[in-house]
């Protein structure tokens, strides 16, 4: 069935009808689309455009649509062009021809906008639910070994020493800005187009209102016009994807790294790796690797959509059926990459020893030039004096720590006995107390934040 026709003298052409079809990838939106067409049937009656008896026909009907689809007993025809049209065809086959009242003062262009942001909202929510498990994972994995001594690298090169806490809480706080950026884009998606009709507002006496209330809306749209083309809730839901999938890529990469035998601070359990088809020796990390390349779709999704709206005149145009790829495709990629980092994260093996082996004495480097700023020497010229010594430990081919202290004052006389505290990596570590730093305390109390705010989110 098409729902148009009656102006047209030929039938579509068989590849315009492919090209104009969406029911492929929008029957997934079943519920959302029956679900509206409920509360618009409501509204219809309320208006005193169906009889109650009309209402309750059509609102059966509908409920008949909706469990063949949950049993799986829908049958979709060639012709159906889109969900909605698939939605009403069957409506009409099961309650006959009361069932073309429906789309009394209604659009498909205010419907799929509503059917959307109802799939959104409630996507939205379902990602969450994946960041937490991982979030989950993360605080677990830094409660395990809060205190236990690593590397930490700056460009890359080892710089200080940090902890295994510190770490992995550093992947847990770029997430809950991800599902705080979900939720706001949750909020923004929750503004009702019902009754903008196509394009100038339904010409019914439809209470908007009542339709918000009764679909989970927060507000209404303001402008009939905007609301039928507003997709900025779609972009900034795949804007925050991508950037989801931008720390997923992140720690994949930190953790192929830590996970080679060149660090071998970590191994992945067997369960979340697979095997090289030549080399019998090896265990490859391609579950990280597919959710690092799998960051390219999440950002090309974006970019996709972005451009796809750009040149776009008032009101609807059929570019916008594009949207329901971009966001159905980022959310699958997501809805199993989410738990499968989360399985890595709760199944990874921790090499202690391998990270505090690998501290190497020149991590003490910042610490004493800040024992010698201690002593009143300016930083710069405390970092000058250091470098020299770095240099002078170089050219003997030893560490820094192992320059003796007569070494040591001939650079600078301000070195005594006391500096060989600040090769001690605990100290070190307790050493920065700020908030936020690698101190016990400092840790112990981020780890409370961070368990409280995923308990606020939960709440
Ligand atoms: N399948 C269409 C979409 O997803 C539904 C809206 C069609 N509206 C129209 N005026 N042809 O955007």
């Amino acid at each position: 069935m098409q729902l148009w026709g009656g102006r047209f003298n030929k039938s579509t052409d068989k590849l315009v009808q492919m090209f104009n079809a969406s029911l492929e990838f929008d029957r997934r939106l079943y519920q959302e689309d029956i679900t509206a067409s409920c509360t618009w049937t409501k509204g219809l009656e309320r208006a005193g455009i169906l009889t109650n008896s009309e209402a309750k026909t059509i609102l059966n009907g509908l409920a008949k649509v909706r469990s063949e689809f949950a049993e799986n007993k829908f049958i979709f025809h060639e012709n159906d062009e889109d969900i909605h049209t698939a939605v009403e065809r069957r409506l009409t086959e099961i309650i006959g021809a009361v069932a073309g009242k429906l789309h009394t003062g209604r659009s498909r262009n205010d419907q799929v906008a509503t059917d959307f942001r109802l799939w959104t909202m409630h996507t939205c929510s379902k990602l969450i639910d994946h960041i937490i498990k991982l979030q989950s994972a993360l605080i677990e994995s830094a409660t395990n070994n809060l205190n236990t001594p690593m590397p930490g690298y700056t460009h890359l090169q080892p710089a200080q020493p940090i902890t295994w806490g510190l770490w992995s809480l550093s992947h847990f706080w770029p997430l809950q800005r991800d599902i705080q950026r979900l939720s706001q884009v949750q909020d923004r998606a929750s503004s009702l187009p019902l009754g903008s009709a196509a394009l100038a507002g339904t010409s019914f006496a439809i209470d908007r209102a009542e339709l918000a209330a009764d679909l989970g809306f927060n507000s209404i749209s303001e402008n009939s016009l905007d609301a039928v083309s507003d997709r900025d809730f779609a972009a900034e839901f795949l804007f925050s994807t991508a950037m989801i999938g931008v720390h997923l890529s992140r720690l994949s990469e930190q953790l192929i790294l830590f996970s080679s035998s060149e660090f071998g601070f970590v191994s992945l359990d067997d369960a979340y790796t697979t095997g090289s088809s030549l080399l019998p020796q090896k265990k490859n990390p391609d579950t990280l690797e597919l959710t690092r390349g799998k960051s390219g779709r999440l950002v090309g999704n974006l970019t996709g959509f972005l451009t796809t709206l750009k040149g776009l005149p008032s009101a609807y145009d059929k570019d916008l059926q594009e949207d329901k790829e971009y966001l159905f495709n980022s959310t699958d990629t997501l809805i199993l990459a989410l738990p499968v980092m989360s399985g890595v994260i709760s199944t990874l093996n921790i090499n202690i020893d391998k990270m505090s082996d690998s501290i190497s004495p020149t991590l003490s480097a910042t610490d004493m030039a800040d024992y010698l700023v201690h002593k009143g020497i300016p930083f710069r010229e405390a970092h000058g004096i250091v470098g020299e010594l770095v240099l002078l430990a170089e050219k003997q081919g030893q560490d820094l720590t192992a320059l003796s202290l007569d070494e040591m004052q001939s650079i600078s006389q301000h070195f005594t006995e006391d500096v060989m505290e600040t090769f001690d990596i605990q100290k070190a570590l307790e050493r920065r107390a700020v908030i936020g730093g690698t101190s016990s305390k400092s840790l112990d109390i981020q780890l409370q934040s961070a368990k409280d705010s995923l308990a606020n989110f939960n709440a």
